[in-house]
């Protein structure tokens, strides 16, 4: 699965260390999340093609090698990619934000959608965020939410799936998907085992 990638790298896995553990306070739980964010981020964008900005320092004009930071759209799905949405937006200060709310039945793991805030994704690189993967419901949902509205690219950035979740969002050839780490196996209710817990919960201390 070529579109599919474990990010490994030492500095993500020493955060989501941190992040495993069920004591860490609401503001930690935050700021690790925001530092795994930017590191799939950074990963996710590291070949992207330049343009050329002229800048002239303080002792020579130049055109150096820039991102079109406007033409990246970060989608967070709510709640619990409000931290993510954070730290792409500190490596990406002058990217666009687009919301989805979608929330998973805790019965049924059925997820719906309560509210779209998208801005023009025409032509645009989408980058989805959310940091769970458990049945792929939420995630597969905003996929297609969001291929409605034909953006040229769609990228997925998450920091832990289960082996279910990604076979459910592996028939999604076309989207780039960088992930943390994949989990051993999903329990009855649906949550990620080792995982994180709630990860909406643990951010937003509820
Ligand atoms: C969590 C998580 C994902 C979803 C993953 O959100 O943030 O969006 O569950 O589960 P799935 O892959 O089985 O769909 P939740 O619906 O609990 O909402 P929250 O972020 O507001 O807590
Ligand atoms: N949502 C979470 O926040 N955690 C899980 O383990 C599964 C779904």
């Amino acid at each position: 699965m070529e579109n599919i990638k474990i990010v490994d790298n030492m500095v993500l896995k020493n955060a989501l260390t941190k992040l495993r553990d069920k004591n860490l306070k609401s503001s930690q739980v935050r700021k690790q999340i925001e530092i795994i964010a930017k590191i799939l981020l950074i990963e996710a964008l590291k070949n992207e093609n330049p343009i050329y900005a002229e800048v002239e320092t303080p002792l020579a004009k130049g055109s150096f090698e820039a991102l079109e930071e406007d033409k990246y759209v970060i989608v967070p799905i709510l709640r619990a990619g409000l931290p993510m949405l954070n730290g792409c937006l500190e490596v990406l200060p002058e990217a666009k934000a687009g919301f989805l709310a979608i929330k998973r039945d805790e019965e049924t793991l059925k997820s719906t959608l309560f509210y779209e805030r998208l801005p023009d994704l025409n032509g645009k690189t989408v980058i989805i965020v959310d940091p769970m993967v458990a049945t792929g419901g939420s995630l597969e949902y905003a996929i297609s939410v969001i291929k409605k509205h034909n953006p040229e690219k769609i990228i997925s950035l998450n920091i832990v799936a289960s082996p279910e979740g990604i076979r459910n969002i592996s028939k999604f050839k076309d989207v780039l998907f960088y992930i943390g780490q994949i989990d051993k196996e999903l329990n009855d209710k649906g949550y990620i085992i080792p995982g994180i817990g709630d990860a909406g919960d643990r951010a937003f201390n509820t």
